[in-house]
């Protein structure tokens, strides 16, 4: 990844107004090193990278490995940080088409557990029946509710199919140490479990087992990510100088933009395969930013699709936002656009071109009229989309988060907002010791 273009910020942000900012996004990335700032006990993720040990790798992959052998589908179960990480990286490096692919020797990963709803579940239930199942659950607390309810339902289906020892070969559980009621029941079921470390938040948490098995269980090249990662986290270090460290460069950016009056920052990407990539982005800056009334709001789109959906308000609509462009710099695949005797629809101009040519222009046209139309830009640049780009990208988003945050003034690191839905949810459900709360929130509705 080379560092980020900020060229096309500076007809909006005076540059002395970026220049101000670099001493404090050096120092929020030393106090990412030096554990001085908010937060400080959950920051594992900073060196995780270079932390993960080659037995850890083994035992992640001897496990997919296992799980492989067993299943033709593998459920992964979790919400929020604990699968929108494998989601991401799955999405932008699966064939879009993989389900229709007869000859496809990889387990299908489906997702649950991040939504409540009763028709996904069902449908989930039933489009599993006669596949061979297993199933990888995933909550640092063990108590939050989606993944919980998700999992009561799929492991009964286990054990009810392989009875309890056939569930213990096929349910793998990644939580807490010691804490939480998915300890509890992984421990007495004898379930093979793996650690979230205590000092990694569940949104910073994909490049330890959380991502790391159900990504090996889907054929991806861990090795290859946990490698791109690395590199990154060597090129992000505090004692890299600020023109030279992506992430202090995107972070000062950010901030200098939103200093401005750009409150919304929009992802944007030109490969229908990052739009998950987006969403894991999305959760990442808004529950570590979104805080004390302040805060960048993170949205996502992908071009040139979304240029027919949400392309004229960000030319035209309210000028708050700026966009940052993750762009690829070649494709995997190779397809010309050929030439028609009739040129009945008029793109024999085209003739002989490939259609990446036409997505750069796309992206490199779309940048000029979106900065003309007052949307500040940043580009990104990735030469390829695989694993050790994503490990990059990756670890690149987070430090720069970590940065970010910290040059705002929040706790990038905790998430109290998260818990205002859940208390209403529990107390309109009648939950035991939410009595009181119950009877308040039923005379409001
Ligand atoms: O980033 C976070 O901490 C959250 O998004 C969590 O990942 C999410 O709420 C799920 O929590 P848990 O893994 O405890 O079930």
């Amino acid at each position: 990844m080379r560092t980020p273009d900020i060229s096309k910020i500076f007809g909006f942000v005076p540059e002395a107004d970026f220049n101000a900012l670099r001493a404090d996004a050096e120092y929020s990335n030393a106090l990412l090193h030096t554990g001085q700032g908010a937060g400080n006990d959950f920051l594992g993720w900073v060196a995780l990278p270079s932390s993960i040990t080659p037995e850890t790798l083994a035992e992640v992959k001897a496990t997919a490995a296992s799980l492989r052998e067993k299943a033709e589908i593998v459920i992964v179960i979790g919400i929020g940080g604990s699968y929108l990480g494998t989601k991401a990286v799955l999405e932008a490096l699966q064939n879009p088409f993989a389900a229709l692919d007869k000859e496809r020797r990889d387990p299908t990963i489906i997702f649950a557990g991040h939504t409540i709803s009763e028709d996904y579940m069902a449908s989930l239930m039933e489009a599993v029946e006669g596949r061979s199942i297993a199933s990888i659950v995933i909550s640092k607390s063990g108590t939050t509710t989606e993944p919980a309810i998700a999992f009561r339902i799929i492991k009964q289906e286990i054990e009810r199919r392989y009875g309890a020892a056939g569930a213990a070969q096929r349910i793998v559980a990644i939580t807490d140490r010691a804490r939480g009621a998915l300890k509890s029941v992984a421990d007495g079921a004898g379930y093979k479990t793996f650690v979230i470390p205590d000092d990694v938040g569940g949104r910073f948490s994909v490049l330890t087992p959380v991502g790391l098995l159900p990504l090996a269980v889907a054929g991806v090249d861990v090795d290859a990510l946990v490698d791109g990662a690395q590199k990154m986290e060597a090129a992000t270090a505090p004692s890299v100088p600020f023109d030279k460290n992506p992430a202090t460069i995107y972070a000062a950016a950010r901030n200098a933009l939103y200093n401005k009056g750009f409150k919304i920052e929009i992802l944007a990407a030109y490969e229908p395969g990052l739009q998950y990539f987006a969403e894991w982005w999305k959760q990442l800056y808004g529950e570590s930013e979104g805080k004390q009334g302040k805060g960048i709001f993170p949205a996502g789109v992908i071009f040139s699709t979304d240029l027919h959906s949400m392309g004229q308000y960000i030319q035209e609509g309210e000028r708050i936002l700026f966009e940052t462009v993750i762009s690829v710099a070649a494709p995997h695949r190779e397809m010309k656009i050929e030439r028609a005797d009739d040129d009945g629809d008029g793109l024999n101009f085209l003739a002989g071109r490939r259609i990446n040519e036409v997505n750069r222009m796309a992206e490199l046209g779309t940048m000029l009229a979106h900065v003309d139309g007052g949307v500040p830009n940043i580009r990104i640049e990735i030469p390829r989309i695989d694993a050790a780009s994503l490990g990059g990208l990756i670890y690149f988003f987070e430090k720069a988060c970590g940065i970010s945050g910290y040059m705002l003034g929040v706790n990038p690191f905790d998430q109290p907002g998260v818990e205002a839905y859940k208390k209403n949810m529990f107390a309109l459900l009648e939950k035991p010791g939410y009595e009181s709360a119950t009877a308040e929130i039923k005379k409001r509705l």
